[in-house]
């Protein structure tokens, strides 16, 4: 028997009502696949259909494919022929462990942190387009993946913080992270500045910083504190459609570490403040029409990153959530 697709219908409701939470579509696999392999092939297949679906929707969820770990992840990775964006070359503030080399733990902070909502790598100038997760193994208690429809958030925010959207967009946003020399897992932000750059040296790093056009500042210990140049906060995608594409949430509510407690970590690209009061109704907003993800063992989740923000919520238990980005 070939193996179909047919998409659920109860759960294809990705609607704007504004009141509506949402889920991602779930891709029902008919006829019979028995092993990671056949499970590519079909992925390869039928790459096009779930790619389309993908780009319209933002999120989609293929449950009860017959995979049990890194492998098998990375051989349906490969079946898609999405180019890979690796993290090595990334500038992503996570510590992360390479399982192949597409595939890669999602992030090692501890169970007990939380991971805000964010567009992956929105708060530097390089970001992947789509990211691909798969759970070897779900927790006992928490560990869902959170997702936010941004376009969805950005209408609400010009309702209720119109001037803060005109500042974002005129003024654009700048953050501010301090790197550890040397990796700290007990933070989600723990990677070090020699990982993140490349560099093995000071000079090295700092010339990387410089054709990244970030300003910089060694600290105690050998903390480097990194700021971005101006990015933009919102982003106008192909299709019309206008997203929330920043880390500004992740930002304000998590990086508090031991190096970033108390410093600002988000301002407008003049200098100005961003006000922690507008801050607030963003969050809040952003948790209304958020769907929480909650993971079985097989599911394998392919998320738009301009579409959709995603985070990590607190867990109890073993949890192994793999992921992999694609340019
Ligand atoms: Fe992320």
């Amino acid at each position: 028997m070939t193996p179909g697709l047919s998409v659920s219908r109860h759960l294809t409701h990705f609607s704007q009502s504004m009141t509506e939470k949402n889920s991602p579509v779930q891709v029902q696999i008919e006829g019979t696949i028995t092993n990671a392999e056949s499970a590519a092939s079909w992925l390869s297949s039928e790459r096009e259909r779930l790619l389309n679906i993908l780009a319209r929707e933002g999120a989609v969820l293929l449950r009860g494919l017959p995979l049990s770990n890194a492998l098998d992840f990375d051989a349906c990775v490969v079946a898609l022929e999405l180019e890979n964006f690796t993290y090595a070359e990334s500038l992503s503030n996570a510590v992360r462990v390479n399982k192949t080399e597409r595939v890669f733990t999602a992030n090692e902070a501890p169970p007990e942190l939380e991971i805000f909502l964010h567009h992956e790598m929105a708060q530097t100038p390089t970001y992947p387009s789509k990211l691909l997760f798969f759970c070897e193994h779900s927790s006992d208690t928490g560990g869902s993946t959170p997702l936010c429809q941004s376009e969805r958030l950005l209408k609400q925010l010009r309702d209720k913080v119109p001037q803060l959207i005109d500042d974002l967009q005129s003024k654009g946003v700048q953050y501010t992270n301090v790197m550890p020399a040397s990796a700290d897992l007990g933070s989600g932000q723990g990677r070090s500045w020699q990982n993140t750059l490349g560099s093995k040296s000071k000079d090295s790093a700092e010339s990387r910083l410089r054709e990244l056009n970030y300003t910089w500042e060694w600290l105690q210990n050998e903390n480097l504190k990194v700021t971005t140049p101006v990015l933009p906060a919102t982003r106008l995608l192909a299709d019309g459609r206008e997203v929330f594409f920043n880390q500004l949430i992740a930002a304000y509510r998590g990086w508090k570490d031991s190096r970033n407690k108390d410093s600002k970590k988000i301002r407008f690209g003049d200098g100005g403040d961003i006000s922690e009061e507008s801050m607030e109704i963003v969050c809040e907003t952003a948790e209304d029409i958020t769907h929480d993800h909650f993971w079985q063992k097989g599911d394998l989740l392919l998320v738009d990153n301009f579409l959709i923000m995603h985070g990590r919520r607190p867990f109890v238990g073993t949890r192994k959530v793999l992921a992999s980005l694609s340019i």
